[in-house]
């Protein structure tokens, strides 16, 4: 399986967020750039890809579940099989959840587990999101919510995410804000989250083979300087692992509050300064 690599690896992490699927959304434009995409993956040593397409963002059609099959399929004969692909979504926060969740088969489920990746809008969260948790949980599915450090609101007021994730959902942060992609604001809020202990997937939210390229290991790296080891394997290992196969989620640190209240006084201290200056 390694063979078509020029510096083999070993392919052992699990990428629960990529636009991986050719000419469906703002992710991969062609089949030869899915399957560069693909390469690119198993050399830094990514083994399985869930393909998330943009589901209900009301800007890309939704793709159906045959949809997202066949390309799946035609990525992976394409490549070679370098790197597994299994079926999924980003789902946008919208009425069609509720829809979806009464179809056992819904597409919104990652590899048909009952875990879904549920993204906001980037500047707001919805004003019931803990209600909306909750029903998400009684229709039998849990949701990830998507880069959270991307979010404006959350980025000012962390303890949003901390009340949901004691509702019972997960986060996943994405390699792209670890490396300062999105900016200074995103890559503090997401060190913030993980010196917290809030995050819980690490993934790359990949798009395309020259940007947000689907990539993990350096984000894997940073993510050990600030939580350790055993904390970066599990957000790239274990825990995407016991998502796919449905298990419960194996790694789950207890959120640091007092992390999360550090940064809250540094902030209300500098915007005082920016308001009297
Ligand atoms: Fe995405």
């Amino acid at each position: 399986m390694n063979e078509v690599l020029d510096d083999p690896v070993s392919q052992t992490m699990i990428d629960i967020h990529c636009h991986v699927l050719p000419e469906t959304d703002d992710g991969s434009v062609s089949l030869e750039e899915s399957v560069e995409m693909c390469r690119m993956a198993a050399a830094d040593g990514i083994k399985t890809i869930v393909a998330t397409p943009h589901l209900f963002d009301g800007v890309h059609p939704p793709p159906s579940r045959d949809d997202i099959r066949r390309k799946i399929d035609l990525v992976m004969e394409a490549s070679g099989g370098v790197v597994e692909i299994v079926p999924g979504g980003e789902t946008r926060y919208s009425h069609e959840i509720f829809q979806e969740a009464r179809d056992k088969h819904t597409r919104i489920r990652l590899n048909g587990s009952s875990y879904m990746l549920l993204e906001f809008d980037f500047m707001m969260v919805p004003p019931n999101i803990e209600m909306t948790i909750f029903q998400i949980l009684q229709a039998g599915l849990t949701p990830v919510i998507a880069h959270p450090e991307r979010n404006a609101r959350i980025q000012l007021k962390p303890e949003i995410l901390v009340g949901l994730i004691e509702r019972g959902a997960y986060a996943q942060i994405d390699a792209g804000s670890l490396l300062g992609s999105f900016g200074k604001e995103c890559e503090t809020s997401v060190k913030q989250i993980l010196r917290a202990g809030l995050a819980h997937f690490l993934a790359s939210d990949g798009h395309h083979q020259d940007r947000r390229r689907p990539l993990l290991s350096k984000a894997v790296s940073i993510a050990a300087e600030i939580g350790g080891e055993r904390y970066a394997k599990a957000l790239v290992e274990d825990n995407p692992l016991a998502l796919i196969q449905d298990r419960g989620i194996p790694f789950q640190p207890e959120p640091d509050l007092a992390a999360l209240r550090g940064r809250a006084k540094k902030k209300a201290a500098k915007s005082w300064y920016a308001f009297w200056r």
